[in-house]
Order: structure tokens, then C-alpha cells, then sequence
């Protein structure tokens, strides 16, 4: 059967790539569809796996109204849906180890082992056999597949696999050992504004000039508005190449305290070692030498200290770096040179979302690391927040005032640099209409192209 004959009409649907309507960020109609259609039906990021190291760790994932268990067993990471099969209340809440204990129910004492089975059932006799058939106790599973160190899980049965729908970007980052990264730091910020909203901060570069003016010098000379901005004006062109690497060598470190991570100290102390190495005259090139004995020191610093670090200048002559990567539908991965950020964003209603950042890093293999803990949500403009995210987060409550103004009707994009908004958006809509999901997967994998990306053909 044609998709066309059973696809569902979408509201505000966009169907000039350029233009996405203001109300796909506010009407709650349209965040009822998402929650209906959307969320049950993609791979989401449930938690990472350093926070399930040992047999019987579990940890709680919520979206919306719906809570999933994610368990490491003896046979593998599992997740089921947190319900307990009497009479429906949630298990578990947050975090905890039940290789011992298993689950028991809070209400009523039924009891679950670590792999869902059900191990009890208080006054047995008072129930009709024909509810307590034992496989029908046991806790529904929920698929899950793990990836980047993370388990995704998945409601929908009949969806294509986590892989089928992440495209060419998993193996630029399994080219960064993306796997190996442990967490130095987990914040998360309650913010009012819809969760798409909240992810677009992130999705181009265009704002770093006006919102970042510390990290604007960090973008090579030649690549920066290289296309967009042909007469911009470019000071660094004008500084000695010496006077431009002391420049980028203070931005690494400015770029370090500024996003609480994301650059290493032992990469900021390599950046300073390196500064005053012979260097070509002209800027671009000296950008190029300075970067490659940078990415030598990083590789042979880092394994002589026993980090899983991959070769930096390997993986730069053989995959494309993209500074901020995208995996549909609500998380992100930032490499920068070893290390990276993680952000995942999850709404809470349709004009509230749930923002959190990770600061990722090597660290020696084998070394006893503590459990990483979901972190209390704070108010977006807490002090408390890296400088870099609180430049983001500092626009998003006023432009999601501006999105509900009179006669604004739609946001219009740049089809060069703001194409991964128009992209995913594209395919929101194709989960709305109820596109056939090995299109949508295929889809995924397009969209999944980093920001800057241009407007793109998703297939659908
Ligand atoms: S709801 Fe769990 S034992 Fe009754
Ligand atoms: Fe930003």
C-alpha cells in the first residue's frame, strides 16, 4: 500500500524548507502529536552505561508520562517498562543495585529478579489463576541497543534497529572512540521553552559572531562565513601568525572553562607547550602546523598515560570533523579534539524542557571511577552553568516570548548553514504523518549530518 493513502495531516506542517512555524513551538495540539507519534517511536538516549557498571545496576529513564528500568544483567543490558504487573506501580524511581534484592513493588510486595521475572506474589492464593500466569507476570521488556557508550531504548517493536538510523555520523565519532569517554560532569537545566527550540541553539554556527564573541576567534581564518560573509572583515589576517596561535592557545584554555570541559587541561598545557614552535608566515598555515604537532602531543601524551586515545591526526586525514554532531531525535555529541560534550533534551510540556550536558574524557583504562548521578535540575540562568551554555540558554526564554508575538508567523532559515532545522524538522513531520519507518530511519541518517549542514533532500 502507498504511504500516501494512510498518512495522517499534519498541523503547521513545513512545506517550505526555508520556513518552520512559530506554533510547532508552542501549540499544544502539536506537542500532543509529538508525544502520540514522535517520542514512542525513536531510539532515545536512556542513560550511559558508566551509570550501570555492575551487575544489577540499574538506573531510571523518564520521557513525558512514560519510565523504563534499565538493567545490566548477567546476559547484557536490559530495560522494561516500569510497571509492576498487579497493578501498575512504577517500580523503581531513580537509581539503585537489585542483584541481591531484585525489585519489590512498593504497594504490595511483588517481587522481580534483575532479569524481570516475576520471584513473588504476596498471598498467592487470594489471586485467579488465570492472572497469574508466570509469563504474563514478568515485567515487559523494551528494546534496547547500546551505542557510544549509552543504551538507547526504543517502544516501538516494529522500529528499525538504533543503527539503521544513524548514518555516516556514527563512524565519524567511533573514529573518536567514542565509547571509551567517561563523564567528568553532568549539569541539567529546566528551561521554558519547547524542546526544539532549545536544540536549535546548537544546531549552526551563525550565532557564535553575536552570542559567543569570546569563542569567534576559535574558527579558523579561511573557513569562517567563508561563503556567507565575503567582505567581513577578518583582523586575524592583519596579526603575525605567532600573534594568532598565542591567540587560539588563550581560547583553548577560555574555551575549556567556558564549556566546563570539552577541551582537556592536558590539552590546554600541550596548546601552551607547542606555542612558540617555528611556524610559517602566513596564518592559514600556521593554523595547519601548529594543529598537527598539537594533534601529535595530544595522541602520545594521552597513551603514554594510558587513555583509550584514538590518533588524532589519523582521524582528521580520514574522517570529516563536524564540531557539533546530531543524533535525531534529541541528542548531541560535541567532539573537539580528544574529548567531547553531550547534550540531551527532553521536553516536559510544550513550552518546558528538561537540558543536559555532559563533560566527556579519557580516562586510564581500568581505573575505579564513581557511578555518575543524574544531576538536580536548575533554573536555566543559575550562575552555576558554564559561560558558553549560559550565552545559549540566556536566548532561548525571550525568543520563545518573540515566537508567540503578533505577526510572527514563521522563523526563516538560511538554506547553507541553518539546514539541519529545516532538516529534522522535515523529519518530525514524517513521524507525525506516519511515514513507513524504514523511511524514516533512512531519513535519520541524513539529518543526522551536523550543524551548519545545509537544507537537505531527507528522502521523504
Ligand atoms: S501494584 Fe505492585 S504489588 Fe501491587
Ligand atoms: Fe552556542
Amino acid at each position: 500500500m502507498d504511504d500516501g493513502m494512510r498518512l495522517r495531516a499534519v498541523p503547521f506542517k513545513v512545506t517550505h524548507p526555508e520556513r518552520i512555524a512559530a506554533k510547532r513551538y508552542y501549540d499544544p495540539g502539536f506537542f500532543e502529536l509529538e508525544r502520540e507519534h514522535l517520542w514512542p517511536h525513536v531510539w532515545q538516549m536512556a542513560c550511559r552505561l558508566e551509570e550501570i557498571p555492575s551487575l544489577g545496576d540499574w538506573v531510571e529513564y523518564r520521557i513525558l508520562q512514560k519510565s523504563v528500568i534499565i538493567v545490566r544483567t548477567q546476559s547484557g543490558v536490559k530495560a522494561f517498562h516500569n510497571a509492576c504487573r498487579h497493578r501498575g506501580m512504577a517500580l523503581a524511581q531513580g537509581r539503585g543495585n537489585c542483584k541481591n534484592g531484585g525489585f519489590v513493588c512498593p504497594f504490595h510486595g511483588w517481587r522481580y529478579n534483575m532479569n524481570g521475572e516475576n520471584i513473588f506474589v504476596f498471598g498467592r492464593q487470594i489471586f485467579s489463576e488465570a492472572n497469574l500466569i508466570q509469563a504474563e507476570l514478568a515485567l515487559a521488556a523494551c528494546r534496547a541497543e547500546l551505542w557510544a557508550g549509552c543504551v538507547f531504548i526504543n517502544f516501538d517493536d516494529r522500529a528499525p534497529s538504533l543503527q539503521e538510523g544513524l548514518g555516516p555520523m556514527a563512524a565519524r565519532l567511533n573514529a573518536r572512540n567514542v565509547d571509551q569517554l567517561k563523564v567528568d560532569a553532568w549539569v541539567a537545566a529546566e528551561l521554558p521553552v519547547n524542546w526544539k527550540l532549545a536544540m536549535e541553539a546548537f544546531m549552526e554556527g551563525y550565532h557564535t559572531m553575536r552570542t559567543h564573541p569570546q569563542l569567534q576567534a576559535l574558527v579558523p581564518p579561511d573557513v569562517r562565513f567563508a561563503s556567507q560573509t565575503p567582505k567581513a572583515p577578518t583582523p586575524q589576517r592583519q596579526m603575525t601568525s605567532r600573534d594568532y596561535i598565542h591567540n587560539l592557545v588563550r581560547l583553548l584554555a577560555k574555551l575549556r572553562v567556558g564549556m566546563n570541559g570539552l577541551v582537556t587541561q592536558e590539552e590546554v598545557a600541550v596548546a601552551e607547550s607547542l606555542k612558540d614552535i617555528e611556524l610559517p608566515a602566513d596564518v592559514g598555515a600556521a593554523f595547519a602546523v601548529f594543529f598537527e604537532r598539537f594533534n601529535d602531543e595530544v595522541t602520545k601524551r594521552g597513551r603514554d598515560r594510558g587513555l583509550p586515545v584514538f590518533d588524532l591526526n589519523q582521524v582528521a586525514a580520514t574522517h570529516k570533523y563536524i564540531g557539533v554532531e546530531f543524533v535525531f531525535p534529541n541528542f548531541f555529541l560535541l567532539p573537539q579534539y580528544s574529548a567531547m560534550s553531550a547534550y540531551r533534551i527532553r521536553p516536559l510540556g510544550p513550552e518546558s524542557c528538561l537540558f543536559e550536558i555532559w563533560s566527556l574524557s579519557f580516562a586510564p583504562e581500568g581505573e575505579a571511577r564513581p557511578r555518575p548521578e543524574a544531576p538536580d535540575p536548575k533554573p536555566w540562568d543559575d550562575p552555576g552553568f558554564p559561560e558558553v551554555a549560559r550565552q545559549d540558554f540566556s536566548n532561548l526564554p525571550p525568543q520563545q516570548r518573540g515566537l508567540h508575538a503578533g505577526g510572527f508567523q514563521f522563523m526563516r532559515l538560511s538554506p547553507s548553514i541553518e539546514g539541519l532545522i529545516s532538516n529534522y524538522q522535515r523529519l518530525l513531520d514524517g513521524y507525525l504523518a506516519g511515514i513507513e519507518p524504514a523511511r524514516l530511519a533512512a531519513a535519520s541518517g541524513i539529518v543526522n549530518s551536523g550543524f551548519d549542514a545545509p537544507i537537505l533532500d531527507i528522502g521523504i
